[in-house]
């Protein structure tokens, strides 16, 4: 098999109506972060028999057709000794792994971030791939201010999405391309809209550059939305058609899925936005799907509280959204479905 084949073959399996991924690779101190609020300490054995609960949730399969690791999880086991990336496979999801080694500044141009792990990463790479991983992320990260995100942060966060994808497809694995343009702030939905395409833009351009093949990546973006502290909400309906009109002028047709990131929209709202993208685009060039992270995980983690006995409880929770954003996916999400089964 071309490593061209090996590729594509990880793009069908990835790229299915009704299906979406489960970002699953919080970093050591993100996982903590949601942990904190239901009094789980973050060891290594809780990480462990909590992936391992998302993992082996019955049904997730007709829904999930990925899940994004964290590097430690991929040589971790179920509670039967299964390598959990291998409880993926056997089900029929495609096991990847988050390759960024974080953010910090971008030196030189306050307000600007940038995404570090460049670095050995084709080594990196070989090692996660003979442990089960088939494609990978990596999210840069802009943050909305008056100034900012300035042009220089935006060409070099694009800059560092297109390197990564390179190294990723040379090792025949499929890079998911992440570029989250931050909620947090009181910008509107315009500014979102006019950053988000500024961004795509730029992104596009340096994958091309630096040969990058289109059919061979998942783009992972933010929807366009106003900032979680502007004074107007908007409708479904509005920030699907801005969402839609800002990928439109931006993505190529090649591209074969956009699977959005929740970013700190709840669970119902993160579903209902992507059900109207779909309503209102059913004959979209890509498919319009969900990588979510908190939008999934958030009901999982209040219904576990960290005890044995609520496993049963929290694998249902995470099937309910799954299976909700999957209807989504199709455009077949209901509001009343929330509280039904
Ligand atoms: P959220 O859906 O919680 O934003 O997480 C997705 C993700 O993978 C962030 O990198």
């Amino acid at each position: 098999m071309t490593t061209s084949d090996e590729l594509q073959a990880t793009i069908t399996q990835m790229v299915q109506p009704g299906k979406g991924i489960l970002a699953a690779d919080e970093s050591l101190p993100t996982i903590a972060k949601r942990f904190t609020p239901i009094d789980v300490e973050s060891t290594e054995e809780n990480r462990r028999a909590y992936r391992a609960l998302l993992f082996t949730a019955p049904g997730i399969e007709d829904y999930i057709s990925g899940v994004i690791e964290f590097e430690e999880t991929l040589a971790q086991n179920s509670d039967d000794g299964t390598p959990l990336p291998e409880v993926l496979t056997r089900r029929g999801i495609v096991p990847g792994i988050k390759v960024d080694k974080g953010k910090g500044p971008l030196a030189l141009s306050p307000g600007d971030l940038i995404t570090y792990g460049l670095d050995g990463l084709a080594e990196r790479l070989q090692r996660y791939k003979s442990q089960g991983a088939r494609f990978a992320k990596w999210r840069e990260v802009y943050s909305i201010g008056e100034h900012n995100p300035t042009t220089l942060g935006i060409a070099a966060n694009a800059e560092m999405l297109a390197r990564y994808a390179a190294v990723c497809q040379e090792q025949g694995i499929v890079p998911i391309v992440e570029p989250e343009v931050l909620i947090d702030g009181d910008h509107s939905l315009a500014r979102c809209a006019e950053v988000t395409g500024a961004v795509q833009q730029e992104i596009f351009y340096a994958l091309h550059r630096h040969h990058v093949v289109l059919e061979h990546i998942v783009l992972k973006p933010n929807m366009v939305l106003p900032g979680k502290d502007h004074s107007v909400r908007a409708s479904a309906e509005e920030i699907a058609t801005a969402t839609l009109r800002v990928f439109r002028r931006t993505v190529p047709l090649a591209v074969p899925s956009i699977n959005f990131l929740s970013g700190g929209m709840t669970p119902e709202e993160s579903t209902a936005n992507l059900n109207a993208m779909n309503v209102d685009c059913p004959d979209a060039p890509w498919l319009l799907s969900f990588s979510y992270g908190r939008a999934l995980q958030q009901p999982v983690l209040h219904a576990w509280q960290g005890r044995t006995q609520n496993v049963a409880a929290a694998q249902q929770a995470l099937l309910k959204r799954a299976r909700l954003n999957g209807a989504a996916q199709r455009g077949e999400y209901h509001a009343r479905m929330e509280s039904e089964g």
